[in-house]
């Protein structure tokens, strides 16, 4: 590709950001003043449970706002979950606005019924093509108050709704600029009450935000772009890159005091920053091999129930299932660009000692991290064997819109050795 043809843009786009403990004692007036007033508060079952979403509610209430809270958003939001939720919705509504207050499932879901309560059609039909009809919405959505009680997906702030479509055994998304919730209120005193468990799955999920948007394919290796056809994922550029660095040294000093200690309010500030910084880098630079097999781990489970969530289904939720390949992956793109890859390591932990291959530097860093917060040691302890290395390649070829975003081209061999190295990690 010469200079005339290799882009030269980039873009970055953000929602409007409160932060600080005590922030989500504030969404009443700022929602008022919007001039909103018939308001859904969407949560899951288990953030009910915390009281935090009734709070919030309350004090919608009182600033003279009118809230209901719908509680069944699903741990992981299925095509029939957020069909229910949105046929809920449109029986009871008009809705003025949302509140989301719960983890990536939640924010998710709120982000689904604002879509279908605003714009004709059903879910499927926004869903990405090929799987879905890949619509855009024709009609404006409503003020979207995301209030994130995890500390890991970034969702307040990003333009995607992750489902799993049940009938097709695939997990994808709608994504669409106008998905992207008009205020993130991150509060960190609402993320104490967070299982240790779903502390570590979903700070795992942070950390590969930030290494995955800091390796991927730089923006200036794609193709030049006409203004129409610009998209939300740019690859890695200067400003993502800021978010991912700051992200890592974050959770360089807090995400092991989190998970152990979840009233370490300081680690748990740290990390509710880390997660709103990562989010607003990849949520523009974009993600790739580990979170693209990450949809066939977690999409093909068979009989794995993970401490600290829900135990009715098996599951393996989203930021164990990213975590699982991440070593194998950074070890496979480390030649594209190994002073990315070191000196992630390094923010990550500044002392590890000097692995004899430099490739397996951030690898080591990972998995050492990864034993001492409770993840799972590689895919053959959430379940799967060898023989389900082709099904899980195929899934994951599946995803390439984050396959192209990854720094060297991967084929299915590649991802083959990516998954065996990922059978134990230590
Ligand atoms: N839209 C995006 O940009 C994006 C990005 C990454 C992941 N995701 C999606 O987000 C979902 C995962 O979200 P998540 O990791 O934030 O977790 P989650 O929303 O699935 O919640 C995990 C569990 O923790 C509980 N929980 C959450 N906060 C709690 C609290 N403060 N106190 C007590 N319990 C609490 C929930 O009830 C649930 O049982 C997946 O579906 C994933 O695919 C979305
Ligand atoms: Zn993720």
């Amino acid at each position: 590709m010469n200079a005339a043809q290799s882009e030269t843009i980039y873009t970055y786009a953000a929602p409007r950001l409160k932060i600080g403990p005590g922030a989500s004692a504030e969404v009443g007036f700022d929602l008022a003043a919007t001039g909103a007033h018939r308001i859904l508060v969407v949560t899951d079952p288990g953030v009910a449970r915390s009281g935090g979403p009734q709070r919030v509610a309350d004090q919608l209430t009182e600033h003279g706002l009118e809230a209901t809270v719908y509680d069944q958003a699903h741990v992981e939001p299925t095509d029939d979950s957020l069909a229910a939720a949105v046929a809920w919705a449109r029986d009871n509504g008009p809705w003025d606005g949302f509140v989301a207050v719960g983890g990536g499932s939640s924010i998710d879901t709120a982000k689904a019924i604002n879509l279908l309560t605003t714009n004709s059609g059903e879910l499927m039909d926004y869903v990405n093509a090929p799987v879905g009809g890949g619509q855009a919405p024709t009609q404006p959505l409503k003020p979207l108050v995301a209030v994130p009680t995890t500390t890991g997906t970034g969702s307040e702030s990003t333009t995607i709704c992750v489902l799993d479509v049940l009938s097709q055994h695939v997990k994808t998304g709608i994504s669409h600029a106008a998905l992207r919730p008009t205020l993130a209120v991150v509060d960190p005193d609402l993320t104490i009450s967070q299982p240790a468990g779903v502390t570590a799955s979903s700070g795992m999920d942070i950390l590969c935000h930030a290494l995955e948007s800091y390796t991927a394919k730089p923006y200036t290796a794609y193709a030049k772009k006409h203004p129409h056809e610009r998209v939300p994922y740019c690859g890695a550029n200067p400003i993502a890159d800021m978010w991912a660095e700051k992200a890592l040294t974050l959770m360089a000093g807090s995400f092991r005091s989190a998970v152990h200690d979840g009233h370490d309010v300081s680690a748990r500030y740290e990390m509710a920053l880390a997660a709103t910084f990562a989010g607003f880098g990849f949520g523009n630079a974009g993600v790739h091999i580990p979170h693209a097999n990450a949809y066939p781990i977690a999409g093909r489970v068979k009989d794995f129930h993970p401490v600290g969530y829900p135990q009715e289904e098996a599951m393996i939720p989203h930021g164990m299932s990213v975590s699982l390949t991440a070593p194998a992956a950074f070890r496979f793109t480390f030649d594209a660009s190994p002073d990315r890859h070191l000196r992630a390591a390094s923010l990550l932990a500044p002392d590890a000692p000097k692995t004899p291959d430099p490739r397996d530097q951030l690898p080591s860093v990972l998995t050492a991290l990864m034993r001492d917060i409770g993840i799972p040691n590689g895919i053959a302890a959430v379940g799967y064997t060898e023989s389900d290395i082709p099904d899980l390649v195929e899934g994951s070829l599946k995803q390439q819109r984050l396959l192209t975003t990854a720094p060297r081209e991967v084929t299915a061999d590649d991802l083959t050795e990516i998954f065996r190295q990922s059978a134990t990690l230590w």
